[in-house]
Parts: C-alpha cells; structure tokens; sequence
C-alpha cells in the first residue's frame, strides 16, 4: 500500500518534485529556522495557533490556504507577510533561496501529515507541580469560555469574567451564567480590539460600581476608528444587565485611530488613595509611545469619576493630555499595584525580546520606541538600537527571547504564605506562569512555576488564597498540593 500511496502524493506535487532535495541541501537547517522562527505562531508541528495578541493562525498542514496554495503563492505569502494581520514579512532575512526552502518544508510536512505520521498533542486540563517554595496543582474551575481576558472576584461568591469578544459574564459560585450580561457596551472586536480589564471600586461593596476597559468603536469622517475607553456600571442580577453604565474615561474623537488594529492596552488598576490607573498601547505606531499630545502608549491616572486629579505629572503643561501618568509604553497588557509597598508595575509585551516590568513612576519615559532590548519581527534593531539612554527608565525585568506577558497580580492571599507579595505574571506565547519577587525596582527570586496547559492571559488571586488563570477557553485554579 505504502509505495502507491506515497506515489500518489508525489503525483499531486509533481511540479515540486523538480526542485525538491537540492533546496533542502541549499540552506540544511531549515527546520531549524521554522523553530526559530515561526512555530510560536504557526505551532511547532506547523498546526496552527495563536499570534501573542491571541489571533488565530493557520495551519499550514490542511492544505487550506487563505492566500493561495501553489509554491509562488506560499513563497510570497513568506516574502511579503501580512503585517495588518500580524505575519511578518520575511524578504529582508531571508534569501529567495532560503524561502524556496521553507516552501518544499511545508511540504514535507504535509506529507508527514497526510500519512498520519505527525501527532498534535491535545493540552492537559490539570497538572501536580514541585515549585522552589510551595508544591502546587491546577484543575479547571470555569470551562466553556472563549478567549477570557479579564476577571475579577467580587462579595458573596461572585466573580465577572470577559471575553474578548465583547462579552461581560457573572460567575456565581463557580457556575458560568447562561447568558452575558445585557446592557454592556459594544465594541470593536476587530484584530487585538475588544472587551479587557474589569474591576471593582475600592468601596464595591458600598457602591457596587464595577469597572470595565474596552475598544470603543467610533465613526470619523465615515471611517471607523476605535480606542480603549473606561466606563463604570452596576451588575443587576435579576434582570441580568449591566445598567447605570457611565463613562469615566474617553479620549477626544480627534485623537482615534484607525479600528481593528494592534496594542490597545486595556489593564485597570486602583491604588490605595482610590486613584485609577489605566493602560493605552501605542497602537502599532511607536512614535505615539513618546507624544504627550495622543493618549496611546501611556498608563493614565484618573479620579474614580473621571475627574483628572490636580497633581497629575504633565497637568501644567498646556500641550500634554493632562491624564498622562507616564509614557514610552508600547503595549501594557499588565498592571498591578502592590498594596503591602504601594509600588504600582506595568507589564509590557516587547516587540521580539524585550517584554518589560516597569516600576511605574509619575512623569517618567520608560523608552519605547526609542530604547528597548527587544528586535523588530523579521530581526532588525528598534528604534537607535540602544538598550538604555538618559532620561529613560531601565524595566525591573526584562524577557530575552519574548514570553508575551499580558496579566500580572500581586499575592495577598493565605493558601500559599511564602508566596505573598510576589508577582505573578501570565504569558501568553510562553504559555507560562512567572512568579517574580519584586521590591520597589530590585529583582529578588525569578520563577517559571508552570508550563504547557496552554497560553495564559491573566492571573489573579482569589478570596479564598488560590491563585486563577485564564486559559484560551477556561480558568484554571491553583491551590496547594502535598
Ligand atoms: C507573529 C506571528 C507569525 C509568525 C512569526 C509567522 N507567521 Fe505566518 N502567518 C501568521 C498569520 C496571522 C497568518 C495569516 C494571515 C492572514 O490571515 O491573512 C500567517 C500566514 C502565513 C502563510 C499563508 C497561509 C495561508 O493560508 O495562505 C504562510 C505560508 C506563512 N504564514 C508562513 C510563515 C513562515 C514560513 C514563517 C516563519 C518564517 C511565519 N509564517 C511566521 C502569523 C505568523
């Protein structure tokens, strides 16, 4: 059976076939420039999977092709990219050559596919792990969701989870509602865009006003155009809506671009005083990260209303956006507030290499475009291609190669004592959850508590001491193991 079968197939690729081995011998490691290069997109068996934004990337196995599945349209699928889609060009590292080489690849393990011969392994649900300081386990506590971003517990049982897709969900004693919630606002849900953060006031329980980051959809001159806006509403149980919605904070019309798009930001955090902190990316336009006059690449901090308070670093500065709290951001998918030391951090994903924990400070630039120990996709420098420059602040800690980090808390809780006050921060390409011990800007332990139950988008700790995170369709909860 097998010689026919493989006959056939070499049939089917007749016009490949031609050029087939003498490539391969051309650049010899091209596998290991596929691993290198690609497979934390297109998945190490070349399955498919996730950008780190966490949009979708095809299979290249299938034999579904979006852009056409003859060698020149694969190669030049290579060679050009799809920037606006997150695929790199591929023309300025590789030679004609080198890419003709990656097409017969492709093929290859097509081949290896269709035999049956590649096996995509499915993520395990649970996991026993050992750990430096506590032995640990995690089993799934909420399932059916679609790309969770955001979650947060609130009195008597309950905790709200997002999903990107601009869906706001109750969570009562562990159970999913059946429905989101009605009344939430509708966003644009193109490309990174969507629904993110949601919190509750510091006085929740007094006030019942919770807390929600989206990119709001806007129309401009007939163009849609999209940015993250912050607005305040009450969960009404019984009716199962979201109501009494207000804004408390929306950019100038003027100041949106384009919808869809990349780097929104989206993170909300309160302090102590009851000050809100909120995160913007610089949107793909790195440039935006060091312009006072546009909100994007900023974290921003705002009174609980919306009001901007009278102390804000640039608020004297006639030309600055006066909600500006720091800038040099490129897209802050964490930020956490250690309420035991007051020291607020965002965490930023790098362009490849080079994701930040920052100290937050007021006024201060933390160098995004301009500095940063990261490299442009197709492996060019950034910006001066400096890693540190007067005037800018240096990360606390930085990732070389990139893990994606997105959602950070610190651990208040009592499940696991030795972990308290450390930072934990979820990676998304990593597919990892990090525990840093931070003290104002020192570095102490650094830590990879666990790996391979699939990307991590958020991490935060729960009323009951164990720590939960957001897997790509559920939340996981991690509590003490023997
Ligand atoms: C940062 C993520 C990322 C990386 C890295 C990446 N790709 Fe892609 N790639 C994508 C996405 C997303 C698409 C789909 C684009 C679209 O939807 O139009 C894509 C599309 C493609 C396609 C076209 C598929 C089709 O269905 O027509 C090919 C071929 C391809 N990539 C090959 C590669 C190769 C080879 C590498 C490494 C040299 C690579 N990619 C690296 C994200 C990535």
């Amino acid at each position: 059976m097998r010689p026919i079968r493989l006959l056939l197939l070499a049939a089917a690729f007749a016009p490949l076939c031609s050029s087939f081995g003498q490539n391969i011998r051309a650049t010899g490691k091209v596998n290991e420039f596929y691993a290198a290069n690609c497979s934390n997109c297109h998945g190490k068996k070349l399955e498919g999977g996730l950008t780190p934004a966490q949009n979708k990337v095809p299979s290249l196995l299938d034999d579904e092709w979006l852009h056409g599945g003859d060698d020149e349209s694969i190669a030049k699928s290579i060679r050009t990219g799809y920037p606006e889609k997150e695929m790199p060009p591929w023309s300025a590292t590789m030679t004609d050559k080198e890419i003709r080489a990656m097409v017969v690849y492709i093929r290859e393990q097509q081949f290896a596919f269709r035999r049956g011969d590649t096996k995509i392994d499915k993520r395990p649900d649970d996991l026993v792990a050992k750990s430096k300081l506590h032995n640990f386990e995690v089993h799934p506590w909420v399932s059916n969701l679609v790309e969770p971003w955001g979650l947060t517990f609130l009195p008597g049982n309950k905790a709200v989870v997002t999903e990107k897709k601009g869906y706001l969900y109750l969570i009562d004693n562990g159970k999913l509602a059946a429905r989101p919630l009605i009344g939430a606002p509708l966003a644009d849900t193109g490309g990174q865009a969507g629904f993110y953060d949601v919190v509750p006031h510091p006085d929740y329980a007094k006030n019942g006003w919770l807390y929600l980051a989206y990119s709001d959809l806007q129309k401009r001159d007939g163009q849609p155009v999209s940015l993250t806006r912050i607005v305040r509403g009450k969960i009404k149980e019984k009716e199962n809506t979201f109501a009494d919605v207000e804004t408390v904070y929306q950019a100038p019309l003027e100041l949106y671009p384009k919808a869809a798009g990349v780097h929104f930001g989206g993170r909300i955090a309160f302090d102590k005083a009851g000050y809100l902190f909120f995160t913007i990316g610089e949107r793909g336009t790195g440039t935006n990260a060091q312009d006072l006059t546009v909100p994007m690449g900023k974290v921003h901090r705002i009174h609980d209303d919306g009001r901007v308070p009278a102390d804000n670093p640039f608020r004297k500065d006639p030309k600055a956006l006066p909600t500006i709290w720091s800038y040099g951001h490129r897209n802050p998918q964490g930020l956490a507030y250690n309420s035991a030391t007051g020291d607020l951090y965002d965490i930023e994903h790098g362009p490849r290499g080079g994701d930040e924990v920052n100290l937050v400070l007021p006024g201060k630039n933390y160098g995004w475009p301009v500095i940063s120990w990261g490299m442009d996709y197709p492996g060019t420098p950034i910006g001066e291609g400096l890693t540190a420059k007067e005037g800018m602040e240096q990360p606390v800690k930085y990732w070389v190669p990139s893990i994606a980090p997105c959602g950070a808390n610190f651990y208040a809780g009592d499940l696991f004592p030795k972990w308290k006050n450390n930072l934990f921060v979820a990676s998304l390409v990593g597919e990892q959850l990090v525990r840093l011990e931070i003290k104002g800007d020192k570095l102490g332990g650094d830590e990879m508590l666990f790996r391979d139950l699939g990307r991590i988008r958020h991490v935060i700790g729960g009323p009951d001491g164990a720590l939960y995170v957001l897997l790509p369709t559920k939340i996981s909860r991690i509590t003490p193991a023997e």
